[in-house]
This record gives C-alpha cells, structure tokens and sequence, in this order.
C-alpha cells in the first residue's frame, strides 16, 4: 500500500503506541482486501461498545488506548450494555453494570459522543451523500450506505477505534463505485404498506441477497424513514447486507441502469413469498413481553405508541428501545410519561440483544415489528417470536395475549 507521509508517521510510532497499533490493523487490512491506498473519513460510528460483546478482553484494550489516544475525528457510540442512568431502576447487575461505566468512560476519555444508539442518524450523526465514513452495527451501516448514500463497510469494534484515531480506513469495499452495483434484482409484487410489510419484505432480501448488494423494483409508496430502518435492519440480519438500493428511492438509483446490470435476472417478492417469511414468526396465546425500537424508535414512533397506549393498561412487560437525546424530546412532548403510566418501560442507550437482563425475567414470547429482533429472539434469549405491526404489537400488550 502506498501512504501519505503522515500516515507512515503514524505507523512508525510518531504518534503513540495506540495510533500505531491502529494503523498496523488497518495497513494489515488494507493489504488483505487488495486496497492500494487509506481514504481519510470524515466519522465513525462504533460498535462492539457493549460489555457483553467486549468482555473483559475488550475493556482493556479500550482503556490501554484511551491512556494515549484521543481520537482524531468525531465517533458516536452504538447501544452500550446497560441504561446509563436508569440501570439500578431497571435491575441490570451491579458487576455488569460497573465493567460497561468502565468502558464507556474510557471511550469518552478519547472524545467519543455518546448517543449510545443503533440510531445514530437520529440523533445527529447524519453524513452526507457520497461522504467516506466508518461505521459499524449492521442496520446503521446499512440505512448509511442504502438511505443517506453515504459510504462505509462492516466495521467492527477494533477497527471503528482504529479508523477514529487515525482518521482513515483502507480504499475498497463500499468505499468504490464498483462494489457498490447491484448483484440481485427483486420484483417486488406484493407492497409494503405497513412496518411488518417493510420487515417480511427486508428479511426475504437478506435471505437472497446475503452479504451482496439487493435491488428493489417496483416499490410504488416512499418509504418513511421508519420503513426504511425497519427494512435495512431485517436485511442485515437474515443475511449480512450492507448496502441495498429501490429503484426511485434511494438516492445511488434514480433509475434501474445506474445500479443493476440487464443481464441480471429478477426473482420475484408476492404474496406467497410473503406469506412463507410470516410463516416462520408466528404464534398465538399469551404474550409476555413486547419489544419496539430495534433499532431504536424515532420520535414519530413514539407518538405512535403514546396514542395507542393512552389511557390503558399493559398486561404484558413492554420495552421500547431508544436513543437518550430521543427520548429527552418524548418526555417534553408528554409522550414517555403515558407510556410509563401504561406499564411501560423505556429504555435508553441499549437494547434486549446488548443488555444482559432478560433471563431473570422468566419471558416466553416476544410480540415486536422489528425483524431484526424476530430473528435473534429464539437463539439469544428462547424466546419465541411473533412478527407484528406496531399497532398490533401494543394491542397484544394491552390484552396480554396474541389471537392469529
Ligand atoms: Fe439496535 Fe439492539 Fe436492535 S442495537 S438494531 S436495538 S439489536
């Protein structure tokens, strides 16, 4: 690889000891994927912030580079372990709770903003078309590149620190064009109108489209950004896609030649297609708990749930997933006390997958709109799902049970 005079310098050890060790991970890296050169970047976004990923492996080496280190351009944190504030309310363990302050103070010692969210673009890191960032946690990596057309690849927690000490990350991947056309054309016949719809549609194209690029053809209604988190999100976890495009919506395809070849063949998404990914989230009877914001809620989304949840009572435990600086917004709408009143919780800068309370709960069922959460709710926690609509999720929680 050839590189700038500042970048050897780093990797000479000029520096400091973490620089250094950073650039030697990404020099490495660069070397692996064949790229000629670094690209600088403008931010990154890091996963792998939570102490139940970490460990206390991870910890260490967090708080070794944060003795030297300061980091060279901005880095928003992804969903930590715990609710920062509220972790002793809700019961998340002392021990647990102690190692993820730890860690988070470490990144902070370094200059990182803690948004704590898998939402960052809610919640100010919002990069712009064509802008080279180093983002990680898979459906904000995918709405970056897919909605914003921003451009990043998978990263994770060791080379997101490496990137934002550095300020750069090797040229290939998602950083060039030719990676970024589409290897798979769906036809979409059957519409998404609903959050459901936008989840079934998203975990049928991660199915099909693995880690490659999807396009979609034929969706008639723009998405919101709620449809398209809920989408990227369901991709990237019934396959590993980082990057999709809708012909008409995303901003890479105004139309079907700029992103796909005509050699490519489509498969087709209807009702039938529809029906088989429903088919594998279903259940009825009793719903134990409820989980909406995976990823983390939007204001709109809290509204939303504020209205369904005024005036009534939850039977169900309920947790809705958001970003603080959200969530700060909701209580002065008034929206989080009804939810509050109605037996809900709400739960800042973490989610059920990062967290580490949930088998002290006893839960059996999970009702929830993210297909993200559907799919990891049998491995992480025996829990078994049900793929629904928000309005349907809370009406499950209200009454406590689930009728198909
Ligand atoms: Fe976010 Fe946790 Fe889901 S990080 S996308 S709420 S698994």
């Amino acid at each position: 690889m050839t590189l700038t005079k500042e970048e050897q310098a780093m990797l000479d050890g000029e520096y400091g000891k973490a620089v250094q060790q950073s650039m030697k991970v990404l020099v490495t890296l660069g070397k692996i994927y064949g790229a000629e050169r670094m690209i600088k970047i403008t931010n990154v976004h890091s996963p792998g912030v939570s102490y139940r990923v970490t460990g206390d492996s991870g910890l260490n080496y967090v708080k070794e580079a944060s003795r030297d280190a300061v980091f060279k351009i901005p880095m928003t944190l992804n969903a930590i372990g715990i609710d920062y504030q509220d972790w002793k309310k809700i019961g998340f363990p002392e021990d647990f709770s102690q190692k993820q302050i730890e860690l988070s103070e470490a990144y902070r010692k370094m200059g990182a903003i803690e948004v704590n969210s898998c939402t960052p673009y809610l919640a100010g890191n919002f990069p712009r078309f064509g802008e080279h960032i180093a983002w990680g946690e898979s459906s904000a990596i995918v709405f970056a590149n897919s909605v914003l057309g921003a451009r990043t690849n998978r990263e994770g927690g060791p080379t997101a620190l490496a990137a934002a000490l550095t300020g750069c990350v090797p040229e290939c991947g998602l950083h060039l064009d030719k990676n970024r056309r589409g290897t798979h054309l769906i036809k979409v016949e059957k519409q998404p109108v609903t959050d459901k719809d936008y989840a079934v549609l998203g975990y049928f194209a991660g199915k099909l489209a693995g880690k490659d690029v999807p396009v979609l053809e034929g969706v008639h209604n723009c998405p919101s950004i709620e449809n398209f988190k809920t989408l990227g999100a369901a991709m990237a976890s019934s396959g590993a896609v980082a990057l999709y495009h809708i012909i008409g919506h995303t901003p890479e395809a105004p139309d079907k030649n700029s992103v796909i070849d005509d050699s490519i063949k489509p498969v087709v998404f209807g009702p039938k297609e529809y029906d088989e990914v429903c088919a594998k989230f279903e259940l009825s009877g009793p719903i134990d708990f409820v989980v909406i914001g995976c990823p983390h809620v939007s204001i709109i989304e809290m509204r939303d749930i504020a209205r369904l949840l005024e005036g009534k009572k939850l039977k169900s435990g309920l947790w809705v997933c958001i970003a603080r600086s959200v969530k700060n917004l909701a209580d002065t709408m008034g929206y989080s006390k009804i939810i509050i009143d109605a037996g809900g919780e709400i739960i800042c800068d973490t989610c059920p997958v990062l967290c580490c309370t949930l088998t002290q709960r006893n839960y059996k069922t999970v009702a929830t709109n993210s297909g993200k959460m559907a799919h990891y709710a049998p491995g992480l926690w025996n829990l078994q799902p049900v793929l629904l609509n928000l309005d349907e999720c809370i009406r499950a929680g209200i009454a406590g049970k689930w009728e198909a």
